[in-house]
């Protein structure tokens, strides 16, 4: 399944605070990174334990650690900053990968600006931070580079996803899971997701 609308309580509450007009840049901060947190545990849910030893206060105990090379998150700037903390909040030792794309106005195709990535991008997890799943054309661009870069593992936090996006991730990277907190009705004419939250990017860094 590549679509996963992560429909619990607290995630459900947090997502409709976030879509008041009036929240403070504050709480808008504070309620995207604690949504990133939560649709981290979802996303982390199958990740490989394995066993080993550890010295206990009675003696030998055999306990689990998350097995290989673990993770990389790969925030999409500028807007996919504001879910970072919120997952290196449960995953503090993960190599963090950022990639600037912008959109080409003659083109319409995103570009790359800015990318440095992690190394071993073949034994890691990739997950992709992005608040709005809008046309997909960022999450796309953003996918093929980790790809290019021998990704293999990829999974995508947004916030808010469109169908129009969903659709264009999955039918060009079906192998990709997405996590949202919820999938809104749709884009209007000038590709904001609708209900949604706006201007995410603004919204998490206070500016207009
Ligand atoms: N980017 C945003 O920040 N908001 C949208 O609704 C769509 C794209």
């Amino acid at each position: 399944m590549a679509l996963h609308e992560i429909k619990h309580p607290l995630v459900r509450h947090k997502l409709g605070l976030m879509r008041g007009a009036a929240l403070s840049t504050k709480s808008f901060r504070e309620l995207a990174q604690e949504i990133a947190t939560l649709l981290m545990y979802e996303a982390s849910k199958d990740f490989v334990l394995e066993p080993y030893t550890e010295r206990g206060w009675a003696g030998d105990v055999t306990v689990e650690r998350v097995a290989g090379k673990k993770v990389t998150v790969v925030p999409i700037l500028r807007a996919g900053i504001g879910m970072l903390d919120g997952v290196l909040q449960l995953i503090p030792g993960a190599r963090v990968s950022t990639v600037g794309l912008a959109r080409n106005e003659d083109t319409l195709q995103a570009h790359t600006y800015f990318e440095r990535l992690a190394g071993e991008l073949d034994q890691r997890i990739a997950i992709i931070l992005d608040p709005m799943l809008a046309t997909g054309g960022s999450m796309v661009a953003a996918i093929d580079l980790l790809k290019k870069s021998g990704a293999r593992d990829i999974r995508a936090l947004v916030l808010v996803a469109a169908p129009e996006g969903i659709k264009r991730v999955t039918d060009a990277h079906p192998d990709v899971e997405i996590y949202t907190a919820a999938v809104d009705r749709g884009l209007n004419e000038d590709g904001y997701i609708m209900p949604g939250l706006g201007d995410a990017g603004d919204r998490v860094f206070g500016t207009k």
